[in-house]
């Protein structure tokens, strides 16, 4: 194989290095492209452009192969730790007992807030969305930690990183309990990760919530397949903001706005509430799939396509397995889940669907987990924040430790007036 590509422009011919991932995948190493030629390239939506080198996570979206360090996620349906993979994720290799142990150590000391910080979340009303208040206060929380501003040692920065990691749950919590009019329950030290988290969503100061392990694991398993996602929008953000060299909590504040919309994590909701909207008989599953196919028609069958993914999504062949083993192991059945498998059905065997390569995404199955368990619609995308945040951590890390890290400025083509006159106010027509 060349390792140089060759560009013609007029007579000139130019020659860019070609650079290889680990697993075969090519790219035209462009850095000296407008230097040597004066040309930009022109890629909306960066269909075609690599940001960065990465070695956190691999995606082959013709195969259906996602990877967090090597390890095929599928793997960890044996092994439902998320803070262990976000150890993974973030330092590179699976931690040793000891290092497990110092991280979630850090991880239940850090998990309560500074008491100034509640007085925060009193300002908004109760119907604020929890996506809103969880990227302000991600961001509030750096002014609790001013040590976040300067994270030059790696200690220093596993600290910063268990405390969000502990934190976003706490405050996520928080705002569910706010806009239900409930009060403040303190995390409790002897809970792990996921059950402090639902013990500080659900208890009563007067009534203990009980994790049913069939629970933890569901939860565990749907936080580790949002884990990390390589260079989506929300992480591009956090790339993006982190190139300025805005501190670690910012980055993800901005990560948080990024994952927001319904195109991204927002399209758990999107998916729920079409589901509905089936279940309480507004639509069929056939009109549904005909509305997402009509050119004219704003409508989109949710939870399904991908950018990268021209396959299964793994993330979703294993989310519909948990949904099944979660309402099995409940005793409980949710008509939703048999709407989800007649509308993939339906889809996978139309041509629209088939010619696009649209297969279901991790957003399809994700959303029926979480209403078992008992999170109301409004808070899916935040439990798709919490369990991209090591993701987005590692991603901030790996740029910060890059030698030669340039901030993130993109060029255009400009298509705007000529150079025109200032007309004054009172003359213009
Ligand atoms: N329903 C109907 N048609 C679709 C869908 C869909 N869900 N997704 C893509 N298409 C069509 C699209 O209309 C276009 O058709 P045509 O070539 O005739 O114009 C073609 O497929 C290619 O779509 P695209 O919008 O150019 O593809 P993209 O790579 O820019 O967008 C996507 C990817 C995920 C935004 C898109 O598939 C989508 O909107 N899906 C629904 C929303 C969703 O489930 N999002 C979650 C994504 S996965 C988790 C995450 O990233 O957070």
């Amino acid at each position: 194989m060349p390792q140089t590509a060759r560009l013609t422009i007029g007579k000139t011919e130019y020659e860019f290095p070609i650079v290889e991932g680990t697993e075969g995948e090519r790219a035209i190493d462009i850095e000296r492209l407008r230097a040597q030629t004066g040309l930009i390239t022109l890629d909306p939506g960066y269909g075609n452009t690599g940001s960065c080198e990465s070695a956190i996570t691999f995606i082959d979206g013709e195969q259906g192969i996602l990877r967090y360090r090597g390890i095929p996620i599928e793997q960890f349906e044996q092994h439902p730790n998320f803070g262990e993979v976000a150890w993974l994720l973030i330092f590179g290799r699976l931690p040793t007992e000891e290092e497990y142990t110092s991280f979630s150590t850090d991880l239940t000391e850090h998990a309560n807030i500074d008491e100034a910080m509640k007085h925060h979340f009193e300002g908004f009303p109760r119907s604020a969305p929890p996506m809103a208040i969880l990227s302000a206060m991600i961001n509030a929380l750096s002014c609790f930690h001013p040590e976040v501003f300067t994270l030059e040692d790696p200690d220093h920065f596993q600290m910063a990183a268990a405390r969000l990691i502990s934190k976003i749950r706490t405050i996520a919590a928080y705002a569910y309990r706010r806009s239900r009019g409930m009060s403040y329950i303190y995390p409790k030290p002897g809970l792990r990760y996921v059950p402090n988290f639902l013990h500080m969503m659900f208890s009563q100061p007067y009534q203990e919530y009980v994790c049913k392990d069939a629970v933890w694991d569901a939860l565990n398993l749907v936080l580790i397949l949002h884990a990390d996602h390589e260079q989506n929008c929300s992480t591009s953000t956090v790339r993006m903001v982190g190139s300025s060299q805005a501190n670690l909590f910012a980055s993800c504040a901005a990560g948080v706005c990024a994952l927001w919309g319904p195109l991204h994590g927002g399209a758990n909701v999107e998916v729920l509430q079409m589901l509905e909207a089936i279940h309480q008989g507004n639509t069929t599953p056939e009109e549904f799939v005909r509305l997402a196919k009509q050119e004219d028609s704003k409508a989109r069958l949710m939870g399904f396509g991908h950018r990268v993914y021209k396959n299964f999504d793994p993330r979703a062949k294993v989310l519909g397995r948990i949904a099944e083993r979660l309402l099995a192991g409940m005793g409980t059945n949710d008509p939703l889940l048999e709407i989800a498998r007649k509308l993939e059905e339906i889809a996978l065997s139309d041509s629209y669907f088939i010619d696009r390569k649209l297969y279901p995404n991790v957003d399809f199955y994700s959303g029926i987990i979480l209403r078992a368990i008992g999170i109301p619609t409004n808070m899916f995308t935040v439990m798709f924040a919490i369990g991209r945040l090591p993701g987005w951590i590692a991603h901030w890390w790996e740029q910060n430790e890059t030698p030669g890290t340039k901030i993130a400025r993109p060029r255009q083509i400009y298509t705007g007036n000529g150079a025109t006159d200032y007309v004054p106010m009172n003359v213009r027509s």
